[in-house]
């Protein structure tokens, strides 16, 4: 078993994911992810969150070895998502007895994803489980990110247990708590995670953190990545920037290109930028990831995109970009666009709409048909430029 002892009381007992490819299908994990879950020993015993049902097995050989010959009282579900969730079934087939603890949406869900309508304990906002010296106060937090989204308050050592939030892609390697890792991967991780998953909830993300906000915490136990104690401050203020869209000084730049055109004015954008500023990054959207472009751009407060022009519109990846931040209601960016075309511009019209329709600041855009001349060179440096000046002009947030 891979177990590890948090507290006196408290022990991880998830598990780690380096098999999976594509998180939700989607997201490509190149550090692998973590499915957490805690057991809380008391005069009662409470597993909180269970992992992902494939890695059922570890899962319960590492509850079973904490536990040893006592039963399990309760199950706390502070996130129904099947990669927290799934492992329920295999948790009452093990422990009969347990009773299964979340909020009226979260019963439904039970009854919905597995079939589960008993031994089941519903709480509400500000209620307490006691558990003999520890005491699990539970908040609703919905949308953060699914509606029936709660988080455990553990009163005695001030633990709270935070299902999704201040969560991460990477696996835990040799531990798990933050004190002990090396970090850089994981706050890396962070941004991707949340601009993908999360991003499309600030407001509720905002509530969340001032509903806890007058809670003392001495340890952060999410459903991914670190368990936070040291870093407590910095990982809450990644949360806080990036729920409320807050960008640091820097200037993402993605292109989508055919032949060429597109990426040359890209290298001109760029350079312009780069006078006034040394985070640029330039992205190929047909190389990188579009989960990675994402997490740049959440990250940074000025955007620039550049779009060859296809079958009279964006160039398709470009467009499928572009769909996403709208999808996440991304706000209080600087922008510019810039195009090619061969015989009509059909670019800057919709990128700008784009932008417009967000409420960001908009910088002069710039379109090219066919092959660069010298000027073109320095206008798109100067458009670069502009939005790099902007972004200087107006720091917002420097995690
Ligand atoms: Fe990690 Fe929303 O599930």
């Amino acid at each position: 078993m891979n177990t590890y002892s948090l507290t006196q009381d408290l022990y991880y007992v998830g598990v780690n994911d380096r098999h999976t490819h594509l998180f939700e299908n989607m997201l490509p994990l190149p550090y692998g992810v973590s499915y957490n879950s805690y057991l809380l020993i008391d005069d009662k015993t409470v597993l909180i969150d269970t992992v992902e049902s494939q890695f059922a097995d570890s899962f319960l050989e590492n509850v079973k070895s904490v536990l040893g010959n006592r039963s399990l009282d309760y199950l706390v579900v502070n996130h129904m998502e099947p990669d927290h969730s799934s492992g329920i079934k295999a948790i009452r087939a093990l422990y009969p007895n347990v009773k299964v603890v979340g909020n009226s949406k979260t019963i439904a869900m039970l009854q919905g994803f597995y079939g589960v309508n008993s031994d089941l304990l519903e709480v509400k906002e500000g209620d307490v489980l006691e558990l003999g010296k520890h005491r699990l106060r539970f908040y609703m937090t919905p949308m953060v990110h699914w509606p029936e989204v709660m988080m455990a308050y553990e009163e005695t050592e001030e633990i709270l247990f935070s299902a999704d939030a201040f969560g991460c892609f990477g696996t835990l390697d040799g531990a798990v708590l933050d004190k002990d890792l090396d970090l850089d991967k994981y706050y890396q991780e962070m941004y991707r995670y949340y601009a993908n998953i999360v991003g499309k909830y600030g407001n509720p993300v905002q509530a969340a953190l001032k509903k806890l906000g007058a809670l003392s915490l001495k340890m952060i136990c999410t459903l991914h990545g670190p368990v936070w104690t040291d870093s407590i401050a910095k990982t809450v203020g990644i949360y806080d920037q990036l729920s409320k869209y807050q960008g640091q000084e820097g200037v993402v730049i993605v292109y989508g290109s055919m032949y060429g055109h597109t990426e040359k004015m890209a290298e001109a954008v760029a350079r312009g930028a780069m006078k006034y500023t040394k985070k640029v990054i330039l992205h190929d959207v047909s190389k990188t990831d579009v989960s990675q472009i994402l997490s740049d751009i959440f990250k940074y407060k000025g955007v620039i995109i550049g779009s060859a022009t296809y079958c009279n519109a964006l160039y398709p990846n470009i467009s499928s970009l572009v769909e996403k931040i709208e999808l996440r209601g991304l706000k209080n960016r600087v922008f510019a666009a810039f195009g090619n075309f061969t015989w009509a511009g059909a670019t800057i019209k919709p990128l700008e709409a784009f932008a417009t329709n967000l409420g960001w600041t908009l910088k002069s855009s710039y379109e090219v048909k066919q092959g660069l001349q010298p000027n073109d060179y320095e206008q798109l440096r100067t458009l670069g430029g502009e939005v790099a000046q902007a972004v200087i002009a107006q720091p917002e947030a420097n995690n």
